[in-house]
């Protein structure tokens, strides 16, 4: 049975352990059908700005044209309904939500399901079907990009996700300091063993840049995952600044590529997504000569 019911003319949480059988929808009704691309957004640690990452980056895919879905599976924190401002979803197409719009953007979030302000209480096993509905019991309809806005950790709701969908890729969000590289190292180590490709890292709060002297300020450690990135061999897809304004478009609802395009922290955003796309073509690239050589072989 679906998480969501109606009730009066609010939808409600009753997140039911499922059968596997019930969790994945048949072949004609699979919503992830017609996704052309899944992203990971994940770091294994908290607070260094994966949501902030994660809802910009699908903003700026928008603005090139793409059409984009955001899936916030943060089931036990989740902040995507805040930085986009959205509502519940009020409309059902058959047995799949269809879920509101920021823009073009169709996004997902189990805060729309939940009381304002109350937490999401459940063990983990709960928590990875709940986020399995977030996934597979949504109209998500024809996308170039789902964006998922992974929760911190390398536990149950991480597997639960990576192994539910057909994901892609994944792309790894810190901070410069060592102590979160350690985490984010093992969120790699993560997708390692779930042989999911890692597109590269995206380092946040790299610098401050105060309004008085126009010099970058190190505050976090100058440079620490692009050493990180080097010793995966991965690429360093991006670095954004540490810039209030970005907090301050997050806490109210409107990302900064939304809000302040011609920001240097927008640019960014921007600089990041091209080289995503970048990687993902190369990707793209890789499977192809893969599947000549396999076809080779086969012969
Ligand atoms: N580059 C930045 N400059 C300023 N503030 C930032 C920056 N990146 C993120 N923040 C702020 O830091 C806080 C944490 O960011 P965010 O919620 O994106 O992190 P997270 O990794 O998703 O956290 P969690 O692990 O709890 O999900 C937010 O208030 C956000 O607005
Ligand atoms: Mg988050």
């Amino acid at each position: 049975m679906a998480f969501w019911s109606k009730r009066q003319t609010e939808h409600v949480i009753s997140p039911q352990p499922q059968t596997p059988t019930e969790s994945v929808p048949a072949e004609s009704v699979n919503p992830l059908a017609k996704i052309d691309k899944i992203i990971a957004i994940a770091s294994g640690k908290g607070g260094v700005g994966k949501s902030t990452v994660a809802v910009n980056l699908a903003k700026a895919l928008e603005q090139k044209g793409a059409r984009v879905g955001l899936l916030d599976a943060d089931v036990m924190g989740p902040s995507v309904p805040i930085m986009l401002k959205l509502p519940t979803p009020t409309r059902m197409n058959g047995k799949l939500v269809v879920p509101p719009q920021h823009g073009n953007t169709k996004v997902m979030s189990s805060a729309m399901f939940a009381p304002q302000g109350r937490a999401n209480i459940m063990r983990g096993p709960m928590a990875g079907n709940f986020v399995r509905q977030l996934l597979l019991q949504v109209d998500w309809g024809e996308l170039d990009y789902l964006i998922i806005d992974y929760p911190p950790g390398t536990g149950d709701i991480q597997l639960s996700l990576s192994q539910t969908s057909p994901m892609t890729a994944a792309i790894l969000v810190s901070t410069p300091q060592d102590i979160a590289l350690a985490d984010v190292g093992k969120a790699a180590q993560m997708f390692e063993t779930l042989k999911l490709p890692v597109l590269g890292v995206v380092e946040t709060m790299s610098w401050f840049v105060c309004d008085q002297c126009e010099k970058r300020h190190f505050i976090f450690k100058q440079g620490g995952a692009e050493t990180f990135a080097k010793r995966l061999g991965i690429p360093l897809l991006g670095q954004i600044p540490l810039d209030p304004a970005l907090t301050e478009c997050s806490d109210s609802g409107e990302p900064i590529v939304t809000r302040m395009g011609n920001s240097p922290s927008a640019q960014a955003f921007y600089e990041a997504a091209d080289k995503i796309l970048g990687e993902l073509s190369v990707l793209q690239e890789q499977k192809h000569d893969g599947l000549l050589s396999f076809s080779l072989t086969w012969q």
